[in-house]
């Protein structure tokens, strides 16, 4: 939650830094703020609301200096207001920092900066850490990079900081716990970044920093990175991106959440190119190959992971366990993290996460880790912290994900524990050939399954014209698409602000059939495959009680056209398959709601893509 930016070097740093925060809104958009320096004056300026409020704030200021720090805000402490805003300066106006975390002790801190005379403007903890760093540079006489390093010692919490010192006007001094930090390396320039995308467009060198680990970046020098605790020096491993500009642009469409939808015949297919080889009839998947003895004998695979992510985990235990016969269980990682759960080395553990940075999943590996489990991380973000603390993976390749719901995000993620699962499958033998054959054909065919079911959007935009004004919705699904109706209420949660409810169908008549009216939108998955004549009936409840029925149903299906009141097709596909094809038309359905009632799609309120605190 929250992105930073920062520049030093030869060219002017507002542009970039402003450009830098508009790629980053995703990950906050409360509150912007930027802070630069030409060598003499600091000129900084916040502001409550988004970076475009910024970029027409910023006008008011000298926008002169080749350093500068900007921030766009999530908020944690202090409601989205401009003081609260960051950067925070300290209380000599020497010191400006930014800061991506929690600072979890700032209270104790700030009472005993008080002491020492110190005030506070704001309400936040950031503004306390920069004011300790100052007191550190004070009594014990160090420069800036010491007195970071004194200060985070004394904190407890997560942080990605950038930090400057007006009198040390060719350094910048960052540092990471918990939180993402990228160093993008260019000729006799920096770039900070809470994710390469600032910077993509200058040089594909990047360095991320590990947790615990600082850099005093100052020009003309090479990065010197050092451990916080220990100040043991430690190496820069620069690494090259392969990540473009065209991927983190909207291409044409009017929101990134559509032209994810969109990406995702060509996600699919990237996320099994390479792996998938149908006419040899193998899957090659380095992080399972190597560690397939784990997976063929462990006890049970625990899956962890958060929202959407967490969907694609609970399609996950439907393949694993109808596929390879491995038992399975899906847990939240917030909760899972919290509740002494029994590990042992004898359970995988996989981690699903599209940012690779969600807290809550990171220390339920972190857990699982210290209890000898095999961590096995699902991730898309390349580098990135859950990805590094897995002792194995396997990337998504969705490519950028920018819109805060996730999409291609969660189809990927179903291909790549659809490979493992059919992996493991022919490894224990549950398969024989020709059946491990059929499943590798038919998912080869999914992204021109994708492509056609992507084509149902004009059907979808006139059944969200009828629905647009609803309150309440309910999905239903069962099998391998009861997850898909968690995702497609979440997807319309999050977006369009109506209340909405995924159920198992047979769940229905527990409880929320007590809901359903003649006002009662219900959107049912009732695929060929799949317990369909159940679903039948669960429709024929639903229209007794004279709801309205939205189906989204197998291509040619007759009798529930005679039931709902809107049918929306599919193609045919295999059963275990269905979710990656069902999930099309409720994302595309989501996202024309949204655009109706002029929400804003990319950027729903009061979320964030990249959830870096608990
Ligand atoms: O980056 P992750 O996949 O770990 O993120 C998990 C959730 O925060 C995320 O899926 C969230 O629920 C999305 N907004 C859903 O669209």
């Amino acid at each position: 939650m929250c992105g930073i930016v920062g520049y030093i070097g030869h060219r002017d740093a507002f542009p970039i830094v402003i450009k830098g925060l508009e790629r980053l809104e995703y990950r906050g958009y409360d509150s912007a703020g930027i802070a630069l320096f030409d060598g003499n004056d600091i000129s900084l300026s916040k502001t409550k609301g988004k970076v475009e409020d910024l970029r027409s704030k910023a006008k008011e200021i000298s926008q002169a200096g080749s350093l500068g720090i900007g921030h766009t805000r999530w908020a944690t402490h202090g409601v989205p207001n401009d003081v609260n805003s960051h950067p925070h300066y300290s209380n000599s106006g020497d010191l400006v920092i930014i800061h991506n975390g929690i600072i979890e002790n700032y209270e104790s801190i700030k009472q005993a900066l008080k002491d020492r005379g110190y005030t506070f403007q704001s309400d936040t903890d950031t503004e306390v850490l920069v004011n300790l760093i100052e007191e550190v540079q004070k009594t014990e006489d160090v420069k800036l990079g010491k007195a970071v390093q004194i200060a985070l010692n004394q904190v407890v919490g997560a942080y990605a900081i950038a930090v400057f010192d007006k009198k040390k006007p060719d350094e910048i001094v960052v540092a990471k716990l918990g939180s993402p930090l990228a160093i993008g390396v260019g000729e006799n320039e920096f770039f900070i970044a809470s994710d390469a995308s600032p910077f993509i467009e200058f040089t594909n060198n990047a360095v991320y920093l590990e947790d615990e680990e600082m850099a005093i970046i100052r020009l003309g020098k090479e990065i010197k990175l050092r451990k916080i605790k220990n100040d043991a020096i430690a190496y820069p491993n620069i690494l090259e991106l392969q990540m473009n500009l065209e991927e983190i642009e909207k291409g044409g469409y009017d929101h990134f959440m559509l032209k994810e939808i969109y990406e995702q015949p060509r996600a699919i297919m990237d996320t099994y190119r390479g792996r998938l080889l149908a006419d040899q009839g193998i899957i090659r998947m380095a992080g399972i190959d190597q560690n397939i003895e784990k997976f063929v004998n462990a006890n049970r695979i625990i899956i962890v992971a958060c929202g959407t992510s967490w969907h694609a985990g609970l399609v996950a235990e439907y393949i694993f366990e109808d596929l390879a016969r491995i038992p399975v269980e899906v847990e939240y990682a917030s909760e899972f993290r919290y509740r002494n759960p029994v590990i042992t080395d004898k359970d995988v553990l996989i981690a699903i996460s599209q940012s690779g940075e969600t807290a809550d999943t990171l220390a339920a590996i972190k857990l699982a880790k210290e209890k000898g489990a095999f961590v096995f991380g699902v991730c898309n973000v390349v580098g990135s912290s859950i990805a590094r603390e897995s002792d194995a993976g396997a990337y998504t390749h969705a490519g950028p994900e920018i819109g805060v719901a996730s999409t291609k995000a969660f189809t990927t993620q179903i291909t790549v524990l659809t490979l493992i699962a059919l992996k493991l499958a022919k490894e224990k033998g549950e398969f024989s050939q020709s059946k491990f054959h059929e499943y590798l054909s038919e998912l080869e065919t999914i992204p021109a399954k994708v492509e056609k079911s992507l084509l149902s959007n004009d059907l979808v935009e006139t059944v969200a014209e009828v629905y647009k004004d609803s309150t309440n919705c309910l999905y239903l699904g069962r099998g391998y698409n009861f997850p898909v109706a968690l995702e497609g209420a979440l997807k319309l949660k999050e977006i369009s602000y109506i209340h909405a409810e995924g159920y198992p169908a047979a769940e229905m008549k527990h409880g929320p059939i007590a809901l359903i009216d003649e006002q009662m939108p219900v959107f049912v998955i009732a695929t060929k495959k799949g317990h369909y004549e159940k679903v039948v009936s669960n429709i024929q409840e639903i229209k007794s009680r004279k709801g309205k029925i939205i189906a989204i149903v197998t291509e040619g299906d007759e009798q529930v056209k005679e039931l709902a009141d809107h049918v929306i097709e599919i193609p045919e596909t295999l059963e275990s398959l269905t979710p990656l094809l069902t999930t099309i038309p409720l994302q595309l359905l989501s996202y024309h709601i949204a655009v109706m009632r002029n929400c804003n799609v990319d950027q729903p309120r009061n979320l964030a893509k990249s959830v870096t605190v608990e």
